[in-house]
This record gives C-alpha cells, structure tokens and sequence, in this order.
C-alpha cells in the first residue's frame, strides 16, 4: 500500500470519475492539470492486459493505450475489470510494469449486459467473490487497490458489500449511488451513499450527478471523503479548478483548452483518429459551436472553429 488515496484527501478538490470513451490519458491530463485530486482510466480488461490483446476502436488497437499515460501525466488509477481473480492479479502486476499507476481500481458498477459473468456490476449479486478478488489484487499489487461499485444489484445491499471490500483490504471505496438495474434512471441516492461512509473506516468517495462544483462541499458534508464527476467533467474540466477554490473560465479559456484537447488528442492518437473521436467532446467545451465541431477532421479544422469562437462576443458557456 502507498497511501496515495489518505494523502491525495487531504487537500481540498474533487475527482475525475472512469469513464469508458472518455477518460483517456488526454482528458485525464487537462483535468489533472486544472486540480482533480486523481483521475481513473477508463476501464480496461484484465484478461486483456494480460494477453496484451487488442480491442480495436476507431480502427485503432487500444486494449493497452487505455492505460498509458499522456506525456508528464501524473495522479493517474487504472481501473481493471474482470471475474477471476489469477486474472485480475497477473493484470495488476502486468499494469504496474506496463503503465506504473498511483493505484489499480477494480470495476463493480458496469451494467451493461455483454459484461456478465466478466465482472463489472454483476459481482455486487456476490460480495464475497468481489471481494476475494479484491484480496488478490492486493497481494499482486505493491500499490493501493481500491473499487468502485453501485448500490447493488437490483436492491441497496450497499454497507454489506463495501463491508466485504474493506475487510479484503481495499485501501478506498467509490460508490456510485444507483444500483445497477436503475443504470443511469432516477437520481442518485447519497444517503445510501453516506450511509455506506458512516459504517466504513476507510475513505468513501461519493459519485452521481454532481453537476455544479459547489456541490462537492455539499456532498462532502454528508460524509464522504470525497467527491467523484464524470458527465459534468465533460469539456468542462474547470469544474476540478472550482471545486479546489479557483475560478470558472472565460469563453477565451474554453476556446484554448478545447484547442489545446485536439492537439493532445492528435499527439496521442494520431491526427485522424484522435480528432474524429474527439468531435462529441469539443462540441462540449463550445456547445454553440455544436454543429461546425461535430464535423473537424484536423486540428486546423478545430483552431479555425476556435477561433472564430474567440472572435465573437457572444460566445455562451457551456451548458
Ligand atoms: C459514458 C460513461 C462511461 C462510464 N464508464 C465507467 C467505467 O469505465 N468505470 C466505472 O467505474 N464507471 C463508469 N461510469 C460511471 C461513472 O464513473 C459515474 O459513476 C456515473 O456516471 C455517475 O456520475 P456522474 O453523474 O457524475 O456522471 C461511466 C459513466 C458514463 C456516463
């Protein structure tokens, strides 16, 4: 164990929540570096880590780039997904050598049905088998482990479960406040999620429509020992500067740092694919934009748009 997460706490801010499709090593360096306490990866296969075998998007491999940081990245989990736990270990070993992370997240709230019997939001049906499997990531791992699950299954079986994951020795435990039937319905339930904080002695962190950053300070004092945001971090990354007491930006600033995400996108990825991928993004950080960003192919394409953006006065924030 590193301690990352109990040291990471202790300052003020919120955290860049995993998200698939979005939080890769660009995204995580632009929110890192307006103040996330930490950022997670989007979510990656163990057993594809371990075979080093590829899943293809965009036309490009990337089973292993989900994990690879940007250049000068720092603060940065992995998070694995995976039912057995030899897998799971031989990824967390793989993962530290590969791509050295603070600390290796296991996924307990995927719900979407490819993903039974592979782990994800079904394991919430059978604590102690998430549980075993967080017990031998930890003794893979020489970093903190820690998961993120939802609620439960189709019921709130949440303080029994997190109970389970804490006595296996996760160093951190995120809870997304929906059960994995609701998926994204309905609002997000933080006394559930305080609840589970008030019967845990390690750190809770809170996650579910935070969509203001004066709402971390809010939730916070719920109980938790942090705040996780994912949809609303979304081309609004300075929701992170907010959150640690700095200031919201200025549509100039929303035109450079969207600019600044498609060069670092295309630094990454190669130009082509890295700004095709980017276009649901952009359209984010510059909504009124919405309709000349959905169709960039070049980063000139994207500093053109921009521009023009900086240009006018009326330029609207983001929604
Ligand atoms: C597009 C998308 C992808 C997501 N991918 C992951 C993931 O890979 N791992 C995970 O633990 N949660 C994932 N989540 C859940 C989020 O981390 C978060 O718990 C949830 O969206 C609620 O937070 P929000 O209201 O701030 O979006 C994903 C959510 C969305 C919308």
């Amino acid at each position: 164990m590193n301690g990352f997460y109990t040291r990471r706490l202790a300052s003020p801010g919120a955290i860049l929540a995993p998200m698939a499709g979005f939080t890769d090593a660009p995204f995580r360096e632009i929110a890192s570096s307006m103040g996330a306490l930490w950022t997670v990866s989007e979510m990656m296969s163990a057993a594809g880590v371990v075979t080093e075998a590829t899943t293809r998007r965009h036309g490009r491999d990337v089973t292993l780039d989900l994990g690879r940081p940007f250049e000068g990245e720092r603060d940065r989990v992995i998070q694995l997904f995976g039912a057995d736990a030899d897998v799971l270990a031989d990824a967390c070993r793989h993962v530290e050598r590969l791509h050295a992370p603070i600390a290796i997240d296991l996924n307990l709230g995927c719900p979407v049905p490819k993903m039974k019997g592979r782990g994800g939001s079904c394991l919430l049906q059978t604590p102690e088998v998430a549980a075993h499997l967080v017990q031998a990531m930890r003794r893979a791992a020489s970093c903190d482990v820690s998961a993120k699950m939802r609620l439960g299954w189709d019921a709130d079986r949440s303080v029994e479960i997190a109970l389970a994951l804490q006595e296996a020795g996760a160093a951190l435990i995120s809870v997304h406040g929906r059960t994995a039937a609701q998926r994204y319905e309905g609002e997000a339930n933080w006394d559930a999620i305080a609840n589970v904080a008030a019967h845990l002695s390690i750190p809770v962190i809170g996650s579910g429509d935070v969509t203001r950053a004066s709402q971390v300070a809010e939730k916070k004092r719920l109980g938790v020992a942090g705040v996780m945001i994912a949809r609303s971090a979304v081309g609004n990354p300075w929701i992170f500067r907010e959150a640690s007491g700095g200031a919201a930006p200025t549509n100039e600033e929303r035109a450079k740092v969207a600019l600044m995400h498609a060069e670092r996108a295309a630094a990454f990825y190669g130009e082509r694919t890295g700004i095709r991928a980017l276009r649901k993004v952009l359209a984010k950080y510059l909504p009124h934009l919405r309709e000349e960003l959905v169709r960039v192919e070049t980063v000139d394409d994207v500093r053109r748009v921009v521009t023009f953006a900086s240009s006018r006065t009326t330029a609207q924030p983001a929604a």
